[in-house]
């Protein structure tokens, strides 16, 4: 049989690829130029392909497909969220993506993207929380001390200076673990008996607690003035985390209007109830936090341009560190109208 050619190969990056990459460049490194990079995107927001993503639900999860396009390159990533896994030793959101070129449509990069969600879902808390909380921000809350709650702490450490992390967890052995893993980080972490512990003296709150039902993770008593919440783990239809009276008195900001509204914490008011678009403030145009005493909400769902900024940034850093493997992912016969040919020769003998 003859080799592929040149153009049948795509760069790949595994899990373990994926790993060496992060550290070769240093975990907060990489929040922090993921944090810029996605930033970077938002600012050329209107010129992407929106759409809310495509969500095939079932009773005990729901399996999306997120497309976006810059005009260059189209990425899109496969993204599953199953609260109930854990119970079965499986993880609740597994993830992979892909760039292609759109002059051609061949695709320039396949990867994993479990490791990558986590860290740009983190980049996109940090970003948000650089333009809404309070100025000298120092100590958080994380509500939901699961997969994704090292990497929300791990990021606004590297972005916006916090120093004293606040955990809860409905399981403690979940608040263990990431105080186990957080403890070398230089941050100072403090574990807690229930959310309003957790709340106390923060000034910003990240919710990434998974179930899928409306629940109530933090209830109108708990956020003081000032506070900055990221509400990140209601994403999908009839999940919520917020109690409604926190949307009341907050300024609310979004990703993509058309997805947090059937997505979002916002699924709970109004249709037209008042929200801002978060690039809208990173441009300039629209007002962040306009006094120290506002509630901001960023009610975060996960928005496909997100992942796009992540897998361009990976892409560029595997092909500088050589951390990918070749696929040989598209069939490239000899002459483009002769697929067939190729098939019925590879199964001469050579
Ligand atoms: N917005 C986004 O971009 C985005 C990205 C990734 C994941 N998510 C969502 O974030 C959530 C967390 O994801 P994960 O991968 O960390 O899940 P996970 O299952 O690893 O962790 C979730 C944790 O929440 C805890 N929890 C559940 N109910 C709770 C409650 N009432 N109070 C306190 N803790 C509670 C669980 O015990 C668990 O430890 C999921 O809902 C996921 O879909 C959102």
């Amino acid at each position: 049989m003859t080799p592929p050619s040149n153009l049948a190969y795509v760069p790949f990056i595994s899990v373990e690829n994926m790993m060496r990459l992060v550290h070769s460049i240093g975990v907060e490194t990489v929040l922090k130029e993921l944090t810029d990079a996605i930033e970077h995107d938002f600012t050329r927001w209107p010129l992407f392909d929106k759409t809310p993503r495509v969500g095939s639900h079932s009773d005990v999860g729901v399996i999306e497909l997120m497309p976006t396009s810059d005009g260059e390159l189209y990425g899109f990533k496969y993204v599953n969220g199953h609260p109930t896994n854990t119970k079965q030793g499986l993880q609740t959101v597994t993830a992979f993506g892909l760039l292609a070129q759109v002059s051609s449509g061949y695709p320039v990069l396949l990867s994993e993207m479990t490791v990558l969600t986590a860290l740009r879902t983190a980049a996109t808390s940090a970003m948000a929380t650089r333009h809404l909380a309070p100025k000298g921000s120092k100590v958080m809350a994380i509500i939901g001390n699961g997969a994704q709650s090292e990497f929300q702490a791990l990021a606004l450490k590297a972005v916006v200076g916090i120093e004293e992390v606040r955990l809860y967890d409905i399981d403690p052995s979940a608040t263990a673990k990431c105080a186990r893993n957080l403890a070398k980080t230089g941050l100072k972490v403090v574990s807690c008996r229930s959310s309003q512990e957790a709340m106390e003296g923060a000034q910003v709150v990240t919710t990434c607690t998974a179930d899928k039902q409306y629940a109530t993770i933090l209830t109108d008593n708990m956020i003081g003035e000032g506070v900055h919440i990221n509400a990140i783990g209601g994403d999908c239809p009839g999940k919520t985390e917020l109690h409604k009276d926190i949307l009341l008195r907050s300024e609310i900001f979004v990703e993509y209007p058309p997805q947090t509204r059937i997505e979002g914490e916002i699924q709970q008011m109004a249709k037209d109830h008042p929200v801002t678009e978060l690039w809208q403030v990173i441009n300039g145009e629209k007002p962040g936090r306009r006094s120290a005493k506002q509630i901001t909400l960023f009610d975060g769902v996960g928005f496909a341009i997100e992942d796009f900024s992540a897998l361009k940034y990976v892409y560029d850093r595997a092909l500088k560190t050589g951390h990918f493997q070749q696929l040989d992912m598209i069939a490239d016969p000899d002459d483009p109208r002769d697929l067939f040919g190729m098939l019925q020769r590879a199964a001469e003998p050579a």
